[in-house]
């Protein structure tokens, strides 16, 4: 039986045929989400798969409405599978937010469904890493969380050369919006011709805004003139203090399809424009007093970054290491009246943190040997029963063939101190 369009099996590696995702670089990526969202004082937290359809549909905007796996279930509840995490998000603030000190800086790394049209870096099921931080209208949040996003992709090898934070801002689109005449009806319309103009014909583009009054011309040379807003400036500032001012620029053809975005927005992009988004990001200073019918009026800002595009680019970069087995042991049962002494060996093995394994059934030997290897174990060890009935282990270094004997009860210690 097939599996669904547009979902993935992970498979661990080595992998019998190339295909782009593996249990291992899924593994790999998290480990690498995690580790930089800690090193900024992100807490991890996370939220259910299935929502109430409600909490999608009246928030995000049309384009995500559209790609919702949403279903009746059989209490007959209109539910979804979530597409995103913020409105999960801004959900679970709104109802404990007293409980914790602002800024909350929190992330997570959900697996997200929609139903688009599977194509190069767009899958019907992908996992994110979200970060966000709630309760801070200034914009050096948007610094610091801009910064983390710059920060995890470093992590990978990643550098200045390999992908640019493109920088924009609602607020610069409201105002250009709002000078220009524009009716608030047709505003977060505007915004999405914005969104497509680099996927979209020119002619297409400039037929869409005449609708709404506008002219591509005039659009066209707001963007190339890219005036930073005073708040921009300050983030650009704020990243050069870092020294992550190379990868940032400012850019107006940036602007978010989602609905709910208020002030900054940001994209990341690899250099060379070989991909689609790396990440997406923004305030949404309105999404929390909505969700709460009101309740609780709290700013934030966010982004999620999709392990898709990231491992397209980590692979063409050459930036992922060999994936394997890290097998530290593996415990050759010479005979099997060896069998329970040996197993309480692999315990003991196991206990003290060595991944340790051994034949399931009696095997030759040399059979076991070659399952080692194939293993890629550092290290084999066997029971020998000397002349007065007492056992030995003999520990086999597999790189450099050396042997060393000690008393059962000492492996672990001496193993241990090898494989550091
Ligand atoms: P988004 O731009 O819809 O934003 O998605 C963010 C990133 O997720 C994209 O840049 C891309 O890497 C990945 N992504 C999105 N859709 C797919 C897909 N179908 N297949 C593979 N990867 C995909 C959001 O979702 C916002 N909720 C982010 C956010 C968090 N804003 C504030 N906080």
């Amino acid at each position: 039986m097939e599996r669904l369009p547009g979902f993935r099996d992970f498979y661990p590696e080595p992998l019998p045929q190339a295909e782009p995702w593996s249990a291992d670089a899924r593994q790999y990526i998290f480990k690498k989400w995690r580790a930089a969202a800690e090193l900024s004082g992100f807490r991890e937290y996370d939220g259910p798969p299935l929502e109430p359809l409600e909490l999608f549909t009246t928030k995000s905007g049309t384009e995500i409405v559209g790609q919702l796996y949403n279903f009746t279930d059989k209490g007959d509840r209109q539910i979804s599978l979530r597409p995103e995490m913020t409105p999960t998000l801004a959900r679970m603030v709104a109802s404990r937010e007293r409980s914790y000190k602002k800024p909350i800086k929190w992330f997570a790394i959900p697996q997200l469904f929609r139903y688009e049209r599977q194509q190069r870096g767009r899958l019907r099921e992908h996992f994110q890493f979200n970060a966000d931080i709630v309760g801070e209208a200034d914009a050096a949040a948007d610094s610091e969380l801009i910064a983390l996003l710059i920060n995890s992709l470093r992590s990978f090898g990643l550098t200045e050369a390999d992908f640019v934070i493109r920088l924009s801002s609602r607020n610069a689109w409201h105002d250009f919006f709002v000078s220009r005449g524009g009716l608030p009806d047709a505003e977060y319309e505007f915004y999405q011709i914005i969104d497509k103009l680099e996927r979209e014909e020119p002619a297409k583009t400039a037929e869409k805004l005449q609708k709404i009054g506008f002219d591509l011309p005039s659009v066209q040379e707001f963007i190339d003139r890219g005036e930073p807003t005073v708040e921009l400036a300050g983030v650009m500032g704020d990243l050069q203090a870092r020294g992550l001012g190379a990868y940032a620029k400012i850019d107006y053809q940036v602007i978010r399809g989602l609905a709910y975005y208020t002030g900054i927005v940001f994209e990341a992009f690899d250099r060379k424009g070989e991909f689609r988004a790396i990440a997406g990001g923004g305030r949404y200073n309105n999404l929390i007093k909505l969700i709460s019918a009101g309740k609780v009026d709290l700013p934030a800002l966010g982004f999620g970054m999709g392990d898709v595009v990231l491992l397209e680019l980590l692979k063409a970069r050459a930036l992922l290491p060999a994936f394997g087995q890290n097998l530290g042991a593996f415990c050759i049962i010479e005979s099997e009246d060896l069998r329970l002494d040996s197993l309480s060996l692999v315990q003991s093995l196991r206990e003290s943190g060595i991944s340790t394994e051994y034949t399931l059934v009696p095997a030759k030997s040399d059979k076991q040997f070659k399952r080692a290897q194939e293993l890629g174990a550092t290290h084999t060890l066997r029971l020998v029963r000397k002349d007065g009935g007492s056992l030995e282990v003999r520990i086999k270094n597999l790189a450099t063939r050396e042997e060393t004997t000690c008393e059962p009860a000492a492996a672990p210690c001496i193993l241990r101190a090898a494989l550091a």
